[in-house]
């Protein structure tokens, strides 16, 4: 009859959506056989970048930085912080004592859109013209005159070549950034230019990369601290390396300590990540294809992305949504901060997963079934970014001999017969990380699980707050010429 014909119906669409989901979970499987494979794959791509120019996808990046801040840094340093969602203006005022940073501004405004894709002249106008009205609202409140001349930490997060501490050239856009007369060219040099335009008194001390200020304020708090990761709108890592172990930069590190070198570990690429169609797709369609692979399975400006490519496929192939909302076909409209509230939405009737899909994605009237699969597809796609995350830090932890692979007995204590494992801190930030519970709590459980229980509890994840910014205003003091 009419009426078994429709329920045979549904129930092969809904195999036809369960397939979808079964097919991307396969395809996103990350067991601990495979993530081994990632921190082996990881460690030897850190090897080959360190040799040569170009030996690897990871360009691992020297960065110039052989002094990670002490603490004993004192004065008012300014920061800028450009590459993500946001650009930010700090002023911080250091004690000269650890841990004190006196007090901190910060000023933080969306980039428009438009001068992501504009020409530098425009772009650093307009960071220029901010940048004086901060400092004019601050020292008008402070009442403080101005008697040297002012410093500035400048934190780009980009790939760039360093050619000093203090400049260096752009080497390509990532995060769908694209202001083409920028690449190749000297981005301290031209925010100097536009800072004087404005007529401001003020030098750029340093350019760093995001995860070196958060390596520079992780270290600060913590001295145990040896690497940075972030996990905002793009992803990335630094780290404290030996001097002898970086074959490229013979002679350029100047300090016994070694020196911070930015992975770029975004760009990482290995045949034992598990990928998708879904990635493939958002590769082509991306400005960058064949680039940023790892952060395009990671990071916060692409997840919201892939579960939306696979809501589209599974509404195209069993209608479970209804007839297909043409919003499923604008790139990038289902945020991260969207999936975060699907996949946290803890409420009986999944409420919130049902007003997102409504507003955002205009599909409304969807069963209870269907809003379940969408927290699974959430789930799966939030859960393999944050295992390749872990697999990724446990990779570092191995080039550097501090995974516990050597025995649990590497490394002696100060005290001298007791062998034990030394205290390892990793510095964390980014919105991805502190904002999604979900995404958090599997990163921290894969990297227990990689470890093992022997020697994860000697492994410390700490957030920073701010680091990107303060940490770029504490370098700008140890490397200003007033200290
Ligand atoms: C992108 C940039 C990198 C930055 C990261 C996090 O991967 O290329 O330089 O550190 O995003 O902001």
């Amino acid at each position: 009859s009419v009426m078994v014909g429709r329920s045979v119906r549904r129930r092969r669409r809904w195999r036809r959506a369960v397939g979808v989901l079964e097919e991307l979970d396969e395809g996103c499987a990350t067991p601990i056989g495979r993530l081994r494979q990632v921190v082996d794959a990881m460690a030897v791509e850190m090897h080959a970048g360190l040799a040569s120019e170009g030996g690897s996808k990871l360009k691992m990046l020297l960065t110039h930085v052989c002094n990670l801040p002490t603490g004993k840094e004192k004065g008012t340093y300014y920061a800028l912080d450009l590459g993500g969602t946001n650009f930010r203006v700090l002023r911080v005022q250091l004690g000269g004592q650890r841990s004190a940073i006196i007090g901190h501004d910060l000023d933080r405004q969306p980039i428009p859109q438009n001068l992501m894709t504009s020409t530098s002249e425009e772009l650093f106008d307009f960071i220029a013209t901010s940048l004086k009205n901060f400092v004019e609202k601050e020292e008008n409140f402070s009442g403080a005159s101005q008697q040297e001349r002012r410093e500035l930490g400048f934190t780009f997060s980009f790939p760039v070549k360093q050619t000093s501490s203090s400049s260096g050239n752009l080497i390509q856009w990532t995060k769908g950034f694209s202001v083409e007369d920028m690449v190749g060219r000297d981005v301290a040099e031209c925010l100097q230019q536009a800072i004087s335009r404005k007529g401001l008194d003020m030098r750029v001390a340093v350019l760093i990369n995001d995860t070196v200020g958060t390596l520079a304020l992780g270290h600060f708090h913590d001295e145990d601290t040896v690497a940075a990761v972030i996990f905002g709108t793009g992803t990335n890592a630094c780290y404290l390396e030996r001097a002898d172990a970086i074959i490229k930069g013979q002679g350029l590190v100047t300090t016994s300590g070694g020196m911070v070198v930015n992975m770029e570990w975004g760009n990482f690429w290995s045949s034992h990540l598990p990928r998708t169609s879904y990635d493939m797709d958002l590769d082509v369609d991306s400005p960058n294809p064949n680039d940023q692979g790892f952060e395009k399975m990671i990071s916060g400006m692409y997840l919201g992305d892939i579960v939306r490519r696979v809501i589209l496929r599974m509404s195209q192939d069993s209608d479970v949504f209804g007839p297909v909302s043409s919003k499923l076909h604008v790139p990038f409209i289902l945020r991260t901060p969207l999936i975060a509230a699907m996949h946290e939405d803890d409420s009986a009737n999944l409420s919130e997963v049902a007003r997102i899909l409504n507003n955002t994605l205009e599909i409304p009237n969807v069963t209870l079934n269907v809003r379940k699969l969408v927290v699974k597809i959430c789930d799966v796609v939030t859960r393999r970014a944050a295992r390749l995350a872990a697999a990724g830090i446990v990779g570092i932890l191995k080039k550097i001999g501090r995974d516990g692979s050597g025995g649990i007995a590497s490394g002696k204590t100060k005290g001298g017969s007791q062998y034990k494992m030394r205290r390892t801190v990793v510095a964390i930030e980014g919105g991805l990380y502190t904002n999604y519970r979900m995404f958090r709590e599997y990163l921290n459980e894969a990297i227990g699980q990689i470890l093992g229980e022997d020697v994860a509890p000697h492994v410390i994840i700490k957030v920073t707050e701010d680091g990107s910014g303060i940490g770029a205003a504490l370098l700008a003091a140890s490397h200003s010429s007033t200290l």
